[in-house]
């Protein structure tokens, strides 16, 4: 079966917890992790990886003593994952909630995360959990630290992001289905995350 086939059945059962109809192309993946210096080891934090084209672009670039954690809520994707990435180098996949994000990274020994890249739907997480992803990002991130977040909606919830986080860029690119774009940010609001 292929990935758009596999995403495709997901989406049509599962709804806005896919919440898109088909895994990022190359030219989006590649867009969502240009913020990140691969001149230097990174921590850096996948969230909502489906089928891994994003996770195939930080299995290339990710170098010598960068570590890549990649988590995934959905069972069948996370199998795949692990099929595809393991066995290499500091990339682990793990089958969880990204809610559950600082006790992953506790049990690994890790205290800080220079970048999450999330394919998450965050805009249309449930308000509670939505929250709670945002409150662990800005409790891991460093004070450096960037989220990249995926969008197929190019525009749209800038507004959105922008009262998550204090700085907000976007980029769009048309090169995808449907065209779509990254919103670069950093610096999670303390409002945001307040419950
Ligand atoms: C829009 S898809 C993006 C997939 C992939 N990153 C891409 O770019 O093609 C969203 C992904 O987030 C996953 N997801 C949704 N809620 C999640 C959660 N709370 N924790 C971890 N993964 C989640 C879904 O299972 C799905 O694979």
């Amino acid at each position: 079966m292929s990935d758009f086939t596999l995403f495709l059945g997901k989406f049509l059962r599962q709804g806005t917890a896919i919440a898109s109809l088909a895994p990022s192309s190359r030219w989006l993946s590649r867009a969502t992790v240009a913020n990140i210096d691969w001149g230097r080891p990174n921590v850096v934090v996948e969230l909502g990886a489906g089928t891994g084209p994003i996770t195939r672009v930080l299995a290339e670039r990710a170098g010598a003593g960068s570590r890549v954690l990649v988590v995934e809520r959905e069972p069948d994707f996370a199998r795949l994952l692990r099929e595809r990435f393991d066995g290499t180098p500091g990339l682990e996949v793990i089958e969880g909630d990204a809610r559950d994000l600082a006790g992953m990274l506790r049990d690994r020994g890790i205290d800080r995360v220079d970048h999450v890249v999330s394919g998450l739907p965050t805009p249309s997480l449930p308000e509670d959990v939505r929250r709670e992803v945002i409150r662990v990002v800005g409790e891991v991130l460093g004070p450096d630290g960037t989220f990249n977040q995926i969008t197929e909606m190019p525009w749209v919830y800038l507004g959105l992001y922008r009262r998550l986080f204090e700085e907000v860029r976007f980029q769009f690119e048309p090169r995808n289905f449907p065209p779509a774009g990254v919103y670069f940010c950093r610096g999670v609001r303390p409002a945001a995350a307040a419950s």
